[in-house]
């Protein structure tokens, strides 16, 4: 499904559309979503990890906008995207039709002006709307200001897989598991 449109305004006044991206984007969210593993250590991948596949984003991204359930919020200055959030069901099976997983990230030149949590209450909202009981997610143990972020927005800190990420300087990351349980 696609989230309505709408608008975010940045402290400086600049316009930010959020509605949802669709396989028309893929080479927008193919873009960003490099760009974004290159600018921190807090997203999955690494650039040496190699470019994305633009035929699966863009499979991937039809498959959620036909999907009753997941949907992505996306956010555009003009034509360029520059924040990326997809809530998808966790599992297809019985078991598992309550929880959903949340993924995001914002271009660092426009992080820190609210974007973040904007984006997230809108996917919270619609996920509810969607049947999900929660919304699930994993966050680097050193990233301070998602972890704030995420607590100040209703999520609660359940658990850590231990080392679950080694950085190329040979360091190790716990992952967090934070869910939001809407009761
Ligand atoms: C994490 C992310 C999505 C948050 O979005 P954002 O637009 O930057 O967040 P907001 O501006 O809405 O809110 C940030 C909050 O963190 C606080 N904050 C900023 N730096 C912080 C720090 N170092 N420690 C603790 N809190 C911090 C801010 O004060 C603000 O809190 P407040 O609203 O109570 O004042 C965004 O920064 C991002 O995409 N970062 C890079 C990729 C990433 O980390 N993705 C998440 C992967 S799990």
């Amino acid at each position: 499904m696609r989230i309505k449109e709408q608008k975010y305004f940045l402290p400086d006044g600049r316009e930010i559309t959020i509605k949802s991206a669709g396989p028309e984007d893929a080479l927008k969210v193919k873009l960003h979503r490099e760009a974004t593993s290159a600018e921190t250590h807090f997203m999955a991948r690494e650039p040496e990890d190699g470019q994305l596949n633009l035929d699966k984003i863009t499979e991937i991204l039809g498959s959620i906008a036909k999907s009753e359930r997941d949907f992505m919020v996306s956010a555009y200055i003009g034509d360029e995207l520059i924040g990326d959030l997809g809530v998808t069901l966790i599992r297809p099976h019985l078991k598992y039709l309550h929880r959903a997983y949340l993924g995001m990230s914002i271009r660092q030149e426009y992080t820190g002006m609210g974007l973040g949590s904007f984006m997230m209450q809108i996917a919270l909202g619609q996920a509810k709307a969607n049947g999900f009981e929660q919304v699930e997610l994993g966050v680097y143990s050193d990233n301070d200001r998602a972890r704030h972020m995420y607590k100040k927005m209703g999520f609660k800190e359940y658990g850590m897989n231990p080392r679950a990420f080694k950085l190329k300087d040979g360091t190790y990351r716990d992952e967090i598991i934070m869910a939001n349980i809407f009761e």
